[in-house]
């Protein structure tokens, strides 16, 4: 497939059953070939069947979908791995504050043309996917700033041209080009403290978004399950099971007692994989403990932390982690 503008047209279907594993009949658009830009296919994955539709609506529908949930549920690597099993070139671009409106846009640069010092209009990355058979995922959706988010809400209109005003041109999306974003909230700021540098966004910017689905914690034997397709290496430890299930319930905990105001930092899907790693790395489950999670908490909540740990793993966390800068 020529990923300039001509052709890029899905010219097969899968069936959505078979390539992403959820009880579903449907078959979906998709393309024969991999081509460059199509994410890898991470086989340890594990897909949530609503996400996973309303994800697959936004490719084969060109509906505008929006993932929101808490951090490390698997929002970005969701759309990803979609877009991986559909050979659908995908670009991910992050929006925290440090894009800006001429990064998405283009600018004009100087380039050597013939032995000569040109100014040329050097296409953003918006411009550039638009017009080619490419999913774009806005990441961190809610930390754009508004000059860039009033870049976006032309093309979340229905027929989605974007005028590139310094060139005089209007740009059609290509037939395959696809929108998605993810975020951690649903707009209205920051409201439970956990993601500084979130704005306000505008109730017209969310209201063009077709689809706004959500992902949040997983229940705990799914989750379970994909930390042992991501590491493999619990499933040889002799505890291996009970061990990651007592980490998914500690996990659990952190996430009751967050929402509760006892801790302040949560333990994310994404921790307990890693947490699982370090335990591959240094063979030790408190080291790892403390090295994928309790030091990225306050030191005043190492107690309570220290407590969850006894329920969840029924054995002591030494005293001398537990009560480290009391
Ligand atoms: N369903 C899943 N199957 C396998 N691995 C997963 C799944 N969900 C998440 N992961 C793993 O957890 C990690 C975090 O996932 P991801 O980056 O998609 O989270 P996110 O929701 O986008 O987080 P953030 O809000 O911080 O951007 C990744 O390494 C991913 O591979
Ligand atoms: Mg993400």
């Amino acid at each position: 497939m020529d990923m300039n503008t001509d052709h890029g047209l899905p010219d097969t279907t899968v069936s959505v059953r078979q390539a992403l594993g959820i009880d579903s009949d449907l078959r979906v658009p998709a393309f024969s070939e991999r081509t460059e830009h199509v994410p890898a296919i991470d086989e340890a994955y594990r897909f949530d069947r609503d996400v996973t539709l309303a994800i697959l609506a936004g490719f084969s529908q060109n509906r505008r979908v929006l993932v929101q949930g808490y951090h490390g549920t698997g929002k970005s690597t969701h759309i990803e791995q979609v877009a991986a099993r559909l050979n659908w070139p995908c670009v991910r671009v992050n929006l925290d504050g440090h894009i800006s409106r001429l990064d998405l846009v283009g600018r004009d640069a100087i380039v050597m043309k013939d032995g000569q010092q040109v100014t040329e209009f050097q296409e953003g990355i918006l411009p550039w996917a638009l017009q080619r058979p490419v999913a774009l995922i806005f990441d961190e959706f809610d930390a754009g700033r508004p000059d860039v988010m009033f870049v976006i809400q032309r093309i979340l209109e229905r027929d989605g041209k974007f005028t590139l005003l310094d060139q005089n041109r209007v740009i059609n999306p290509h037939a395959s080009f696809r929108l998605f974003a993810t975020a951690n909230t649903i707009g209205l700021g920051n409201l439970n403290g956990l993601y500084h540098g979130t704005q306000v966004l505008n109730q017209a910017q969310i209201d063009r978004w077709n689809i706004v689905s959500k992902l949040n914690y997983l229940a705990p034997e799914a989750e379970a399950s994909i930390v042992n397709a991501r590491v493999p290496a619990m499933q040889e430890r002799a505890d291996g099971q009970a061990l990651v299930n007592s980490m998914v319930a500690l996990a659990a905990l952190t996430r009751d007692g967050f929402i509760a105001g006892d801790v302040s930092t949560v333990m994310s899907p994404r921790t307990v994989i890693t947490w699982a790693e370090n335990i591959a790395i240094f063979d030790d489950v408190t080291k790892a403990f403390e090295l994928s999670y309790l030091n990225k908490c306050d030191d005043a909540e190492h107690s309570i932390v220290a407590e969850y740990y006894q329920r969840a793993l029924g054995e002591e966390l030494s005293s001398s982690i537990a009560h480290h800068g009391e």
